[in-house]
């Protein structure tokens, strides 16, 4: 197979919609168009037929109940309706939110604004390889802990956080746990046992933009929250607002899609992720990868080269699309938040790329990468030493 750039490597901002969820889709654009909520016609009973389809579909993918699901535009959205939500349905005792300095900005800044009106907020450290310890989450959990919220995998670096554990212990302590899973449903083993709320994306999974999900314990605890979106009570009162069929189906198939094929794939990328380093640290001197070297996503690269700026590097290297950071927070430019709390350096926080594989990334893409990044690089770094 030949290699027609730009070359895509970064699957962490967004994925190519699979042509099997936009075959999914179809009908519910021009054909079965109908309102959810419209009960008196055949194109309402369409409409709700196939969401209720998708949610059931998409709580067996995560191990939960249909009526645990609330669609929402996203996880921006999932996130900020479980923290505002716990926040402001939460007994008069618990005023304490916990996460973690890597977090995504969508809990990071919810939590923030509620530590603006009066919650205690503490912003749990990582070890270098980017990993949450167990023991500083027992020690900032106590009885005044409302909320935990601890992504399952990062979006810079793909370390995956010790979910089991940190879940027991809220449980234990009677606060809630919530977790970002958006960079691994789909990836990765994914289950609600441990949590009692979970965000997720479709676009992250091949599926469409604009739809994600927030799924929300109905037992043992059943969790509480207050909604963001007042308006026709949809979504059992908690996100009002027509339902986005089309987006629903494709998040459902997309989310189908990955279960099925998550193993192998799995294997597959982290195949040619591990192939791109070893071939990168074969070509070149100073290179270093960043986070945890095996407890990662398969398809997350995130690697350091010394003497390089890295957006030098992606000025020449305009076949590929690599980022130096997360697009999620670029209206906010400046050094990484995340490779800033490994504790990096300056240089290394400047020279730092990530690699983002996906489906639809193929062996030839990993050769002519490895061989047109270690050529940038050089020239990057000969570049500056003639200065
Ligand atoms: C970890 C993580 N959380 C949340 C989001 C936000 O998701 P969305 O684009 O669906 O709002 C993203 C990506 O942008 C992400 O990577």
């Amino acid at each position: 197979m030949t290699v027609s750039p730009p070359v895509y490597l970064d699957n962490h901002s967004t994925t190519r919609v699979d042509p099997r969820v936009v075959e999914a889709m179809a009908p519910f654009w021009t054909v079965d168009y109908g309102n959810a909520a419209s009960h008196g016609h055949v194109f309402g009973w369409r409409a709700e037929e196939a969401v209720d389809q998708a949610r059931a579909r998409l709580a067996a993918a995560l191990g939960g109940e249909a009526r645990e699901i609330v669609f929402t535009s996203g996880a921006t959205e999932a996130n900020n309706l479980a923290v505002f939500g716990a926040a402001e349905a939460r007994g008069r005792r618990r005023d304490q939110l916990v996460t973690v300095a890597t977090e995504h900005p969508s809990v990071l800044d919810p939590c923030r604004a509620l530590a603006r009106r009066g919650f205690e907020l503490t912003e749990l450290p990582v070890d270098p390889d980017g990993l949450v310890d167990p023991d500083d989450v027992a020690r900032a959990v106590g009885d005044r802990t409302l909320l935990v919220s601890v992504m399952t995998a990062n979006n810079e670096i793909g370390v995956l956080q010790p979910l089991r554990e940190i879940g027991a212990l809220c449980r234990q302590r009677g606060a809630l746990f919530h977790t970002d899973a958006v960079q691994a449903f789909g990836k990765v083993p994914v289950c609600v046992e441990e949590v009692d709320l979970l965000s997720l994306s479709a676009h992250k999974i091949h599926g469409p933009k604009g739809v994600g999900a927030l799924w929300v314990r109905a037992r043992r605890p059943r969790v509480r929250l207050e909604p963001r979106l007042h308006g026709g009570g949809h979504e059992r009162g908690l996100r009002s607002g027509t339902l986005a069929v089309p987006l629903i189906v494709g998040l459902a198939r997309a989310a189908e899609l990955c279960l099925e094929e998550r193993e192998a794939e799995a294997a597959r990328l982290a195949g040619l992720r591990d192939a791109l380093l070893a071939r990168l640290m074969e070509a070149l001197p100073g290179v270093a990868l960043n986070g945890h070297p095996r407890q990662r996503l398969p398809g997350n690269l995130n690697v350091a080269f010394e003497g390089v700026d890295a957006d030098q590097l992606l000025v020449e290297l305009k076949d590929v699309a690599l980022s130096t950071g997360s697009a999620c927070s670029s209206a906010t430019p400046g050094p990484s938040h995340v490779l800033a709390a490994l504790g990096l350096c300056e240089a290394r926080l400047k020279g730092s790329i990530r690699m983002g594989l996906g489906r639809f990334t193929t062996a030839e893409e990993i050769d002519y990468v490895a061989e047109r990044l270690a050529a940038a690089v050089q020239l990057v770094r000969s570049a500056g030493s003639g200065r």
